[in-house]
């Protein structure tokens, strides 16, 4: 071969790899943002990336456009490995067109995602897009419509994982919002499907940019988002952190290692977190640091719907999905956005089967016109459904209340966990003392000389008859009543027993979530 060919080669390597060129890259960086070339080599392990689709351009010639064209057209596709997986991974590139996505680009995505379906190995997306290219009309909203089928359809089928690192508006939010998690940075990046400009015509509504679908209020307020980071290396740090709790696809098992955390470690301050006091809080977070491996929790959605806490953590070396009610927020009571949170978790966990630890103090459901007239029922009912369907290994356990439905919810026996355990100072029941014996007593208690008194002591009689784990022992809907310092090794050892299980649900084309 001449010498002139690879010369060739090479010089549109390098071409290629300079995007929309020098000056739009130094634009970037000044906005705090990396290139997509630069995100990929911080995210894959050093040397992975395998570029697919380097030298696509686009087809128009509308506006000019067959005058400007840049090999890649916008995105870079290809392969490679996070500690030494495989993954597929597509970035947007804004210094061509502002990352915005031709037929051509949008073809490159599609490739990537049919070759993780045929392949089984997670789809990782870098998002930094204007959106549509405005210039290929119609086209590229049938661009659009193509990703979003393939994200549908490989949706439980391989992990999709997608990061916001710049504007991503209209229909380009709605690719995201299909995958698994989303990860956003604070400042730089954007979620809207409409910016500030067409809300303030339409609304008459004055909101900046991070107000309007920002990290934080993604993060917090619509939790859209999974994650808000400070910027872009920590985003692409947790995202490979994240993949190492999650299997290849949903025939492969979740990583396991082996742990340097003894699994019959027993941490005696457990015996003692749970106040005497049932109305006073105590921190869930503590709890899960002291049993899991190295107190290592990954949390998921941390600053959403607090009052329920879900994340990924290692027993054992055992990857699991924790879902937990944290008393210290509004008493760990089951609201709307915490039924959303805690369901979606749950069902990604079974879907890549991955076992689900629930710690469970829960109060109920939270009571209130607020509450009814947006949906807790049918909101409250998709944690209730992501449960009953799930099939993988499914533990609890019960730390203080587990009163009404919510005891029903959070992964009881009846639903299908496999191992309940609850710790002595358990408390299993349909309501809370003083609302039951208000209802139970009522006539009692008008009748009473002094009404104060007869009522405390019918909750004292009501506490010491059911505020305990012993009749749901009795009755086997919990199997074991442990020692708090006995949970680490318990459900490491239910764990193991619970590596072969086979489960199915009923044959069918999907059931039918109450959305
Ligand atoms: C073509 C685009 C583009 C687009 C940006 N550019 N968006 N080119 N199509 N959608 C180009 C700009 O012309 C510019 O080119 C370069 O990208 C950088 O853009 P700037 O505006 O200079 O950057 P910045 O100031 O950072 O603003 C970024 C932005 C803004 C907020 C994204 O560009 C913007 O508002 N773009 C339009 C967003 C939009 O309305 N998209 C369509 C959404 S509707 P040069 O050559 O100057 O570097 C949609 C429908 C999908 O996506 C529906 C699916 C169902």
């Amino acid at each position: 071969m001449s010498t002139d060919k690879v010369k060739h080669l090479l010089e549109e390597r390098e071409r290629a790899l300079q995007g929309g060129g020098a000056k739009r890259i130094e634009e970037q960086h000044k906005k705090g943002k990396l290139t997509a070339r630069e995100r990929i080599e911080i995210l894959l392990d050093d040397g992975s990336f395998e570029e697919i689709g380097m030298f696509v351009q686009h087809h128009s010639t509308d506006f000019g456009l067959e005058n400007q064209k840049y090999l890649g057209d916008g995105v870079v596709t290809g392969r490679g490995t996070i500690d030494g997986r495989q993954v597929l991974v597509f970035s947007q590139d804004f210094t061509v067109f502002g990352g915005s996505l031709s037929e051509a680009h949008a073809e490159k995505i599609c490739r990537i995602m049919d070759l993780s379906l045929k392949i089984g190995v997670p789809v990782i997306g870098l998002n930094d897009s204007g959106g549509a290219r405005i210039q290929e009309g119609v086209v590229s909203l049938g661009g659009y419509a193509d990703i979003f089928l393939r994200n549908t359809l490989a949706s439980g089928v391989v992990p999709q994982i997608s990061a916001i690192l710049g504007p991503c508006a209209g229909g380009a939010v709605y690719s995201p919002a299909i995958t698994d998690f989303v990860f956003m940075v604070k400042n730089t990046s954007f979620m809207f499907v409409t910016g500030p400009n067409v809300v303030k015509t339409v609304t008459h509504e004055d909101v900046t940019f991070e107000e309007l679908g920002g990290a934080i209020t993604h993060a917090t307020k619509s939790g859209v988002a999974h994650f808000a980071c400070e910027n872009e290396v920590e985003c692409l740090g947790a995202i490979r952190k994240l993949l190492g709790y999650i299997p290849l696809n949903n025939l492969d098992d979740p990583p396991r290692v082996v742990s340097t955390d003894d699994p019959l470690r027993m941490d005696k301050t457990l015996d003692t977190i749970v106040p005497e006091n049932p109305n006073k809080p105590y921190d869930m977070k503590e709890v899960i640091r002291k049993i899991v491996d190295n107190g290592e929790f990954f949390e998921v959605q941390e600053l959403f719907a607090q009052n329920l806490l879900v994340g990924f953590a290692r027993l054992g070396g055992y990857s699991v999905g924790i879902v937990a009610n944290q008393p210290s927020v509004l008493a760990g009571v089951l609201d709307i956005d915490a039924s959303l949170k805690g369901a979606r978790f749950v069902r990604f966990c079974d879907a890549f089967n991955i076992p689900i630890v629930v710690l469970e103090d829960v109060p109920g459901f939270l009571p209130g016109t607020d509450q009814e007239w947006r949906g807790i029922i049918k909101n409250g009912a998709k944690l209730l459904y992501a449960f009953c369907e799930a099939t993988v290994p499914r533990l609890t356990v019960i730390t203080r209340k587990a009163y009404g439905g919510a005891y029903d919810v959070m992964n009881s026996k009846h639903i299908g966990g496999d191992v309940n355990l609850a710790w002595p100072s358990a408390e299993i029941a349909v309501m809370g003392p003083k609302g039951a014996v208000e209802i139970i007593f009522r006539k009692e208690i008008e009748l009473a000389s002094d009404r104060e008194q007869a009522t405390e002591q019918k909750v004292t009689e009501y506490r010491e008859k059911f505020a305990n784990p012993y009749i749901a022992a009795e009755r086997g809907f919990i199997d074991e009543v442990i020692v708090p310092s006995e949970t680490r090794p318990k459900l490491i050892k239910a764990l193991r027993f619970l590596e072969n299980k086979v489960d199915s649900n009923p044959k069918k084309k999907h059931g039918n979530i109450p959305l």
